[in-house]
């Protein structure tokens, strides 16, 4: 029988060995990461999107409401040094250890800066976002479904969050991919998981096209994922 103190070294090694490294999110070199916390710039024109994104809702999206996310994290952070030193991903992977008087506030504000950050890479005009690698393909292929089948599971499962969250496909190092939903802010984080690609399913994102048509909103995001950046992301991911 093994003791408990050998049984927790051993966790801890198949846990160094399972962990998902983080991926630097931001392109932008000039965004630093920790705090004070920035608000990246659009990888492309705000219009850029469409038909399938209006120019005005991205405007609003990014310029206020990511804004204000960044601005209300830095806010939470301003009397931590400590917290400040840590990258945005560090933060919200160690929610536990971020005292509960900002815990609420990072957690939520913290997530909106990851997920926006993340869901503007993962965009691209309409024809130039390339095709899923066939590394991804062969990670979709081990759902044993079909490619409509899978598009199909992504559509039920965006337009059937309630109310705000997003719609997820997270990744393992080992490269088994997962459909998956979350509430509000949160980021689908877990010791080997990390988000690969987020749908934005909150009605800031597409009221002001689509009114309360989401469905018709998911749709068209399948027109503009920019899968070069999703394809490099899986890579760094699984390596
Ligand atoms: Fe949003």
């Amino acid at each position: 029988m093994i003791s408990r103190r050998t049984a927790l070294k051993l966790t801890a090694a198949a846990t160094a060995i399972t962990a998902i490294s983080p991926v630097r999110l931001f392109a932008d070199p000039n965004v630093a990461g920790n705090y004070p916390h920035q608000l990246p710039a659009l990888p492309y024109a705000k219009d850029a999107l469409e038909p399938h994104i209006d120019g005005r809702t991205m405007e609003i999206h990014h310029g206020k409401h990511h804004k204000t996310y960044v601005d209300k994290l830095n806010e939470a952070l301003k009397d931590y040094p400590e917290l400040q030193k840590k990258s945005l991903e560090e933060l919200l992977r160690g929610l536990d250890s971020v005292p509960e008087k900002i815990r609420g506030a990072v957690r939520n504000h913290g997530g909106g800066h990851f997920n926006h950050s993340l869901f503007w890479q993962s965009l691209a005009p309409a024809g130039s976002g390339g095709e899923p690698s066939e590394q991804i393909k062969s990670a979709f292929q081990e759902l044993g479904a079909s490619a409509e089948e899978l598009q199909e599971t992504f559509f039920k499962l965006a337009t059937g969050v309630f109310g705000s969250g997003w719609a997820w496909v997270t990744v393992t190092k080992a490269g088994q991919v997962k459909f998956e939903a979350t509430a509000n802010q949160d980021v689908p984080f877990g010791p080997n998981k990390a988000p690969l690609i987020g749908l934005d399913v909150w009605e800031h994102a597409y009221y002001l096209q689509y009114q309360n048509r989401r469905a018709d909103y998911v749709k068209a995001h399948h027109n503009v994922i920019n899968w070069k950046f999703v394809n490099a992301r899986f890579d760094a991911l699984t390596k």
